[in-house]
């Protein structure tokens, strides 16, 4: 297999994205994007480095302590970068840098210097214009050195994130590996999974099929969640023992070129679903299959979770779980009881990804979005509901591709249907 983590978007495309940028800056203004962090775990043990998302959507550059700032000046455009300078002895310790020197043909940069110097080449470049687009207390290190010396201060997060959220054919391309690897380290878990096993030893086998295919980091910390541990939402002990005729949950995904992948999959310990497990599966695919009909152009995530919830209160009027009249559960979102969270979210650079959902999430949906869907039902064990049911905790999810035909699914790669799960785990 290929290992292509070297994979990354053409050079032009971080290019374009900046000239976007200007065309909607006003003229005689700044624009200035600091990157993340680095962030201590304990003592001299640092989490590894991650660039901020919009620092990395305008640059494609992973170094920490570096800023972005963009001059449209009498018409005339012009890209800086700061970032560390060269450093043999630090090199040597922690690994090599880009430098200043090379920055501006490397990232097609007009000039770079070297961060230490930010505070008094901001403040000279920033003479005679009138507006800095600037996201305070965005990264905060940055509040600092912008300060606020402008008559004008304009957040650039909503026009960055409406540019994040309609996908080019590049990022679709890395999205799709991201989902990709995704399903494969699913696939991994099914065939993996077994009584006695602990659940982190699972987290494991995924990280593993992570890293076969060049996706270094989840896109966020796997959920490995047996039995009723299934019914904490962001579940992350992951230190149970994984018990015969229990469920397990895995909501994980990978990090591909910095672009996330986000699916969840429940499926039996032993790869048998019993009689309870089964119905309440079959009734989460259902709404979900009925959801992604509605995940089209023009409609959007409030019309499709209409649908989602009219399925599964029927599902759950006919099992005994919800008692009452038809009409009244639905007015009332009665289901809500059981299905905690909403039905999906946008996907992209950050798996919560950026981008206005509308006020009641009833934007409508566009070609080049990419969102989750991801119906749940938890059951929790001092429900009053019928013995049978109590404790269980399904979620189903897969990425979804906005198009002209309808929707892509770009996870259809991991199986979802009952006999295709219980095929893959008996064969194990
Ligand atoms: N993995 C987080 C979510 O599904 O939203
Ligand atoms: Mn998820
Ligand atoms: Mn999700």
């Amino acid at each position: 297999m290929d290992l292509a983590y070297l994979a990354e978007l053409p050079k032009e495309e971080f290019v374009l994205r900046r000239q976007r940028v200007f065309e909607q800056m006003q003229d005689n203004s700044a624009l200035i994007v600091f990157t993340e962090t680095e962030k201590r775990r304990n003592n001299d043990c640092d989490y590894l480095f991650r660039a901020d998302s919009y620092f990395w959507y305008l640059t494609g550059f992973n170094e920490p302590q570096s800023a972005l700032l963009l001059i449209k000046k009498e018409g005339l455009c012009r890209s800086i970068l700061f970032l560390r300078e060269r450093d043999p002895l630090m090199e040597t310790w922690h690994g090599k840098r880009l430098g200043v020197a090379q920055a501006p043909s490397v990232l097609n940069m007009n000039e770079a210097f070297g961060i230490t110097q930010i505070q008094a080449i901001f403040a000279e470049k920033m003479q005679n214009l009138t507006a800095c687009y600037y996201a305070q207390g965005w990264q905060t290190w940055g509040d600092a050195i912008v300060q606020s010396c402008f008559d004008e201060v304009i957040d650039w997060r909503p026009m960055l994130s409406e540019m994040r959220l309609i996908k080019s054919e590049a990022e679709i391309a890395l999205i799709q590996q991201a989902c990709h690897i995704s399903a494969l380290a699913h696939i991994r878990a099914m065939k993996q999974t077994r009584p006695n096993r602990y659940e982190l030893e699972i987290e494991g086998e995924i990280q593993h099929e992570f890293s076969r295919f060049g996706a270094r980091f989840p896109a966020y910390n796997s959920i490995v969640a047996s039995g009723e541990n299934a019914c904490i939402l962001h579940y992350n002990d992951n230190n149970a023992v994984l018990q015969d005729g229990d469920l397990l949950l895995i909501d994980a995904g990978a990090e591909f070129a910095h672009y996330a992948g986000d699916i969840t999959r429940t499926f039996p310990i032993n790869g048998k679903f019993n009689e309870a497990q089964r119905a309440l599966y079959q009734l989460v695919l259902d709404s979900m299959k009925a959801a992604v009909k509605y995940l089209v152009p023009n409609s959007s995530f409030k019309a499709a979770n209409e649908v989602a919830m009219e399925v599964m209160t029927d599902g759950l009027l006919a099992l005994g779980i919800l008692k009452g009249e038809r009409e009244m559960l639905l007015a009332e979102k009665a289901v809500k009881r059981f299905y905690l969270h909403s039905l999906g979210h946008w996907l992209g650079l950050d798996v919560h990804d950026v981008g206005d959902y509308g006020q009641e999430k009833d934007r409508p949906l566009q070609i080049g979005m990419v969102l989750t869907v991801e119906p749940g039902l938890y059951i929790p064990s001092d429900a009053d509901v019928p013995e049978q049911y109590k404790g269980i905790g399904i979620r189903i999810e897969d990425n979804l591709l906005i198009t002209e035909y309808g929707n892509k699914n770009l996870t259809s790669g991991c199986p979802k249907e009952i006999a295709d799960i219980e095929a893959i785990m008996a064969n194990h």
